[in-house]
């Protein structure tokens, strides 16, 4: 089965191409092309993704990156013959598909519409969760697709793309067993998914406010670091790290009788460990971020210095991957997981992995855990192509019956 994946659910587009083959459970993977381009560049000044210049962005960028991969792929070939009478009756639905993306429409016209038909046998697109302008135009694009090519589509969800990108590995793809667990964290989510089964899913935890990335952007900014912040917390954390003398002092000195002392009993301060005893498994880090807030107010002498504003970074991260990391930890005990799963942006956290794994060698050795390549971490379309694989979801052959939908849930 050879899927053609499109994602373009934030602010990075992405295509892919991929043979599979063999089973679910011992499956052959061929990446023949996968592209990301980001926009990060663009969205920095202004310090978040702005999900009207995604769309703009998107339209400009998709039809060259599907040029790009079909070329890579060797699967990009001219027509030879012209059935124009067809041709033209395709065309009105493609206009009427893409009336919302104009700019889309005249490079489809240009370089899509003049192509043979590329062998693949699906189209996988993400319809959800994400940014509903930015959803739409990959949606979109994808059925334009369906319509020229007569090829079926698979909507795959964002989250489950995440989930299934820890599977994929240079030796291959991991095989695992159920049930399984996925801690899911990234900018706009924060999911531990109990799966029973591939395509089975059920949510048993999630964040009642800011996502994990979220937090770590926020907190970037409060630091004037830019954006996204995950990255720069991570290496600002890293810095403190490797000055451990440096960093125990400065710690001692500033944060001694600050704001960050939660318990009158600790004896180290400490930024709070937001919902780390409830006994469900949801989260909140709008409360940590707010009290890095009183703590940079409380002492603004951290902001002056680059060592300063690392400790604050080292807390933070320190405190959110000790949430995360226990809140797992128990839920694959209760519920007995043989498998762990880590997937979305902050799963490039280094510490997060480092933590995550030492923590199950020591309370759940036999578990294993599976995560994703460093740069399968961030949005990519080949993660979608492995969800609309492991997902055996069956392909749709009406492009109007389906949508995006910016909330989509896994379960
Ligand atoms: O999954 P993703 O690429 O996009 C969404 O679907 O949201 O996740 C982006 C998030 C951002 O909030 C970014 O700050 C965070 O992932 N991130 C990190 C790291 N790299 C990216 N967070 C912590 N540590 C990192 N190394
Ligand atoms: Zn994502």
């Amino acid at each position: 089965m050879r899927i053609l994946a499109i994602e373009t659910s934030c602010d990075e587009t992405a295509i892919a191409i991929t043979d599979f083959l063999g089973t679910r459970k011992r499956p052959r993977i061929r990446v023949r092309s996968h592209i990301v381009l980001s926009q990060i560049k663009l969205h920095t000044k202004f310090g978040g993704v702005v999900p009207n210049l995604a769309k703009r962005e998107h339209q400009r960028n998709l039809v060259p990156i599907l040029l790009s991969v079909l070329k890579e792929s060797r699967l990009l070939k001219s027509k030879i013959k012209n059935q124009k009478s067809k041709l033209q009756f395709k065309i009105k639905n493609i206009e009427k598909i893409l009336e919302r993306e104009p700019e889309l429409l005249l490079r489809f016209k240009k370089y899509i519409v003049p192509l043979a038909k590329p062998n693949i046998d699906a189209i996988a697109v993400t319809y959800g969760p994400g940014l509903a302008p930015a959803l739409w135009v990959g949606v979109n694009f994808a059925k334009a697709l369906s319509a020229l090519w007569n090829a079926p589509i698979i909507p795959v969800n964002h989250m489950a793309g995440h989930l299934y990108s820890a599977f994929l590995h240079k030796s291959g793809i991991k095989n695992f067993q159920f049930p399984a667990l996925a801690l899911l964290v990234s900018g706009g989510h924060t999911e531990l998914v109990l799966m029973r089964g591939y395509g089975k899913y059920k949510v048993i935890g999630e964040t009642l406010d800011d996502a994990a990335g979220e937090a770590f952007d926020k907190v970037a900014r409060l630091l004037g670091l830019g954006y996204p912040g995950g990255p720069h917390i991570a290496v600002l954390s890293q810095y403190a790290q490797t000055h451990a003398e440096k960093y125990a002092d400065t710690r001692r000195n500033f944060l001694r009788d600050s704001a960050l002392r939660q318990r009158s009993s600790a004896r180290e301060p400490k930024l709070p460990r937001p919902m780390m005893n409830t006994k469900d498994y949801n989260f909140s880090f709008s409360g940590l971020k707010t009290a890095v807030l009183y703590l940079l107010r409380d002492h603004p002498e951290l902001l002056r210095s680059k060592f300063g504003k690392a400790v604050v970074a080292k807390e933070f991260q320190d405190a959110v991957v000790e949430v995360l990391v226990a809140k797992t930890i128990r839920a694959a005990k209760e519920y007995k997981t043989k498998t762990i799963l880590l997937g979305g942006g902050v799963a490039a956290n280094r510490s997060l992995r480092e933590e995550l794994i030492k923590n199950l060698q020591k309370e759940l050795p036999k578990a294993v855990c599976w995560m994703p390549e460093a740069v399968l971490t961030g949005d990519n379309a080949l993660m979608i192509a492995l969800a609309a694989f492991f997902e055996k979801k069956k392909p749709i052959k009406d492009y109007t019956k389906f949508s995006a939908e910016a909330n989509l849930r896994l379960s």
